[in-house]
């Protein structure tokens, strides 16, 4: 039997740096809040708030001498002008390519061009993008749900759009959206802004799923980037979905010999430590209760 942790799984660069920017500012700062939960770990948002760090919902629940953390998601321009006409002090801790993502939309959308955004239209991420499009903009999940758009609309096809990604989108769907897009829009530009962390961190997961009988994703079940990784291991092989290490002895493992490990960006390295401790204990228990039914049939 085999345990095989994905290199690229946990933190990946810009979740690091928010979370770090949030201790960081809750040793020097009092009346520290995030904007929404640091990160999708439970775990480390308990360890924050021990520090005295709250996690508040909306800029009106800050309290008024509050320092704010903007997580690595982003939020809206107008989330930013919010904070500034209460004069909040605030520490920007959206990652660098999401903040890519704000300057292509703003730019494209003063263009007077239609916005194409590839995701969830509900995850802030994607509520942060639209927020910086001064125009109109189409969000869609998944190719089919593009190409019922576009067929819907002939605007499109005479618009100029402009098309980019939540960093977490899918790359294999993504493909098909550029397909589908180019197609039907005449005067189209396409921005792939896919994370880089992201793109390697499923095709490491592909390669892995691949090769195991099983995958283990570690990571929270709010998490997106998470439940992305789920879905594409899912679809080439068995593979379960944990928070914490604990939950694996929910599981059955009695045929497997093989198991790949991957995690979510947001999921730290300790957990996913944990996590294959566990599963090498299990895996061992079996195997000796194996060699003993086995001596006792002898
Ligand atoms: Fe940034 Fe990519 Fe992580 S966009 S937050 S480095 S998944």
């Amino acid at each position: 039997m085999k345990i095989t942790v994905a290199k690229t799984a946990g933190f990946c660069f810009g979740v690091d740096r928010a979370v770090n920017l949030a201790f960081e500012y809750a040793d020097k700062h009092k009346n520290v809040c995030t904007l929404g939960p640091i990160i999708h770990n439970p775990q480390i948002v308990e360890q924050l708030r021990q520090k005295g760090v709250t996690c508040v919902n909306k800029v009106t629940d800050l309290p008024k001498d509050a320092t704010v953390v903007i997580r690595s998601h982003g939020v809206a321009q107008a989330v930013f002008d919010e904070i500034e006409t209460q004069q909040l002090s605030y520490v920007d801790a959206t990652c660098p390519f999401v903040q890519n993502i704000h300057h292509i939309v703003k730019e494209q959308s003063e263009q007077g061009r239609v916005i194409l955004i590839a995701g969830d239209s509900a995850h802030p991420e994607v509520l942060g993008i639209k927020g910086h499009c001064n125009g109109a903009v189409c969000v869609f999940k998944t190719a089919e749900e593009l190409q019922n758009v576009l067929n819907q609309s002939s605007n499109y096809t005479e618009k100029q759009c402009s098309m980019v990604a939540q960093t977490t989108f899918n790359t294999l769907e993504w493909q098909k959206c550029v397909e589908i897009a180019k197609k039907v829009c005449t005067n189209l530009r396409i921005f792939d802004t896919i994370c880089i962390a992201t793109a390697k961190r499923q095709q490491e997961a592909i390669e892995l799923a691949r090769k195991n009988d099983l995958m283990v994703v570690v990571g929270g079940r709010t998490s997106s980037n998470t439940a992305k990784l789920f879905q594409i291991c899912s679809d080439i092989t068995r593979c379960i979905l944990v928070e914490r290490a604990e939950e694996l002895y929910d599981y059955d493992f009695a045929q497997v010999t093989n198991i790949g490990v991957t995690a979510g960006a947001s999921t730290p390295a300790c957990i996913i430590k944990e996590v294959q401790k566990t599963m090498s204990e299990i895996l061992k228990n079996q195997e000796e209760e194996i060699s003993f039914e086995e001596l006792l049939d002898q």
